[in-house]
């Protein structure tokens, strides 16, 4: 996830863009750059960091003109850097692009080029494109981009300009967000509204496999294929804070209902047509993976609520003992760390203090350790033999949601390279997971509309002070961050546990109308968590299911059904929890509390 802007009219475009890239940091912003066109020729100016250090240089060195590009960034490709930074040119300046999302065939295009000689400056995907459209180009701007793009694949948005033609811009949208704002005498490009929005309230928004040609005095959209495309005006009443969060009231509803797009963004170019898994940070050394004795996960928190999927997952499929620990006992515990050993350390930040504590002591004692996180060139990630990166994009909320989802989708890709490594995962349950996975972005979009009856279940939460969650197996990992999304924003009490451990104790806490979320996907355990579902009824309890759509006994035993759309059991983790955060946000909402920032929390932990 990345923020894109681009201004063509007669004002100076580097001061707009760069107001516009500043409400747009929430996208990105470990670096920054512009381009701007002054009539005769491009110029370019990039900074690592955020948006502050490009401005001050802007300052000091202003770009003058009244066409430019501009990206605040997000690193998905390349470490945050000035070379990698955008925007990108081809090496004779012909051309330059900014672009947002993973063109997943990068490296075939790159070698491709290379082997025609072509020099590259930058360790980035959106490099690739410039040269593509530069050497596509022979005079029209359109037509060069259009088929640079039919040779790349992956999720973006990008926008190109070109030295020949001043004043105008080509954009394409696959995937990752695209608008225009129609001013007077002036056209804009973003990633987003509240980029634009000081300047126009008249947006067009641009829809996946559509390019848009713009200059000055007007915009045209047509298809990839050059079908032209007719398109209402929209206008937009948002206030400006409004606006940031894309309409939402919170960033945590904001990021909730991004997590379609980031599915698609962690599994782009990872799940091959062919049906290998491409990993681009993680290269296990020769033999490693048939040796593995054991796989550690230290993590804290949601991140740890992840690794618990993990286990699940990992012993399954892997048949490799696996232990999810708290980051913080692990590093006190004086920890079996032996023998062949591999440490998955989760961190949305990479910045936890307890989790690069305990993934110091894993490397210590000789294991191999493997960094999943959100943040490109984090701590976590500098230290970590592999990487895998989740690529949610930035995470504001403080209640994590997206990143959880996207790490539980990096731990199904290291179990299927792992599994097909040591050949453990029979063929028709391997063709299963694939297929499953390449479903997820489209059934997250239809587990997100469970939010019309969520709002309605709310209701029963708003006037308690102690609520559970409970399932078994993969349901109880998922109940364990339902639980706690639950107490961390609404600040009800709540408790997650197995189902089976109800009648060991918790069992005396359940009186009339106590709500219980049970978290009820997995066929085997089924029955069983019935017998709980029975055991919280008789107290009295107000039971709350999440189960598949298809699922006609539910009903039976709970008061009320949260549908998620039927998957394989090993994924349903990615589609239960969905309608878990939407139920702690509506709850929170409810009780009025501040859902962004949460009292005594702070988002990432980087001290003891
Ligand atoms: C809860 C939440 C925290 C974090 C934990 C670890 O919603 O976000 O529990 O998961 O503080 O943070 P990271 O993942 O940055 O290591």
């Amino acid at each position: 996830m990345c923020g894109i802007m681009g201004y063509v009219g007669r004002q100076e475009a580097a001061p707009i863009i760069i107001d516009g890239l500043r409400r747009l940091e929430y996208r990105g912003y470990d670096s920054a750059g512009v381009a701007i066109h002054d009539g005769t020729g491009l110029a370019v100016t990039k900074a690592e960091g955020k948006l502050a250090r490009l401005a001050a240089v802007l300052e000091e060195h202003p770009l003058a003109g009244t066409f430019g590009i501009g990206h605040t960034r997000w690193a998905t490709h390349g470490v945050p850097s000035d070379r990698n930074a955008h925007p990108h040119t081809d090496p004779g300046g012909e051309i330059v692009v900014v672009h947002n999302g993973i063109i997943e065939n990068f490296l075939v295009l790159k070698e491709a080029l290379a082997a025609e000689g072509a020099e590259f400056a930058s360790e980035t995907d959106t490099e690739v494109l410039a040269h593509l459209i530069a050497h596509e180009y022979d005079g029209d701007l359109l037509e060069a981009v259009r088929r640079a793009v039919g040779k790349a694949q992956g999720a973006y948005a990008l926008v190109a300009m070109a030295k020949a033609e001043p004043g105008r811009m080509v954009a394409v949208r696959m995937i990752s967000p695209l608008v225009i704002g129609i001013g007077d005498g002036e056209m804009f490009l973003a990633s987003d509204v509240p980029a634009i929005l000081h300047h126009t309230r008249d947006i067009v928004v641009v829809d996946n496999g559509e390019m848009v040609d713009i200059t000055p005095q007007g915009w045209r959209i047509e298809t990839l294929a050059g079908v032209a495309v007719e398109r209402d005006t929209l206008e937009i009443n948002w206030d400006a804070a409004q606006a940031e969060r894309g309409g939402y009231p919170h960033f945590m509803l904001k990021e909730i209902f991004e997590q379609p797009q980031a599915a698609t963004e962690t599994l782009s170019g990872r799940l091959l047509d062919d049906g290998s898994v491409e990993l681009e940070d993680v290269h296990f050394p020769d033999g490693f993976v048939e040796a593995l004795d054991k796989i550690w996960i230290a993590a804290c928190g949601t991140a740890l609520h992840a690794g618990h999927v993990g286990k699940e997952v990992f012993e399954h499929l892997l048949r490799i003992p696996t232990e999810a620990a708290f980051a913080h006992e692990l590093r006190y515990r004086n920890p079996l760390i032996q023998g062949v050993t591999l440490t998955v350390a989760i961190s949305q930040s990479g910045e936890t203090a307890d989790t690069l504590a305990a993934a110091g002591l894993a490397k210590r004692l000789d294991s191999r350790l493997l960094a999943l996180t959100n943040v490109v060139g984090s701590t976590l990630s500098r230290e970590a033999d592999d990487i895998l990166y989740t690529r949610a994009g930035p995470e504001i909320a403080v209640a994590s949601t997206k990143a959880y989802l996207t790490m539980l989708l990096g731990e199904y890709l290291l179990a299927l390279k792992i599994g097909r490594d040591r050949g453990v995962i029979p063929p028709a349950l391997d063709e299963a997971l694939v297929r499953g996975l390449r479903s997820l972005p489209t059934k997250i979009e239809e587990a997100l509309k469970t939010e019309e009856e969520v709002v309605a279940v709310a209701g029963h939460f708003v006037g308690h002070e102690d609520v559970y969650f409970i399932g078994r197996g993969l349901d109880h990992a998922v109940a364990m961050e339902g639980s706690l999304k639950m107490k961390e924003i609404s600040y009800i009490h709540s408790e997650a546990m197995p189902a089976g451990e109800l009648k060991h104790g918790t069992l005396a806490l359940v009186t009339e109308g106590t709500p219980v979320v049970v978290v009820l996907t997995q066929r085997d355990l089924y029955d069983k968590t019935v017998s709980a579902i029975q055991e919280v009824k008789a107290r009295g309890a107000f039971v709350i299911a999440v189960a598949y759509e298809d699922d006609t006994e539910v009903l039976k035993h709970a008061d009320e059904a949260l549908r998620i759309p039927r998957v394989h059991d090993l994924l349903s983790p990615v589609l239960s929890i969905v309608p878990l955060q939407l139920l702690a946000y509506h709850v929170a909402a409810a009780r009025g509390h501040d859902i962004d920032q949460p009292r005594n929390l702070a988002k990432s932990v980087t001290v003891e």
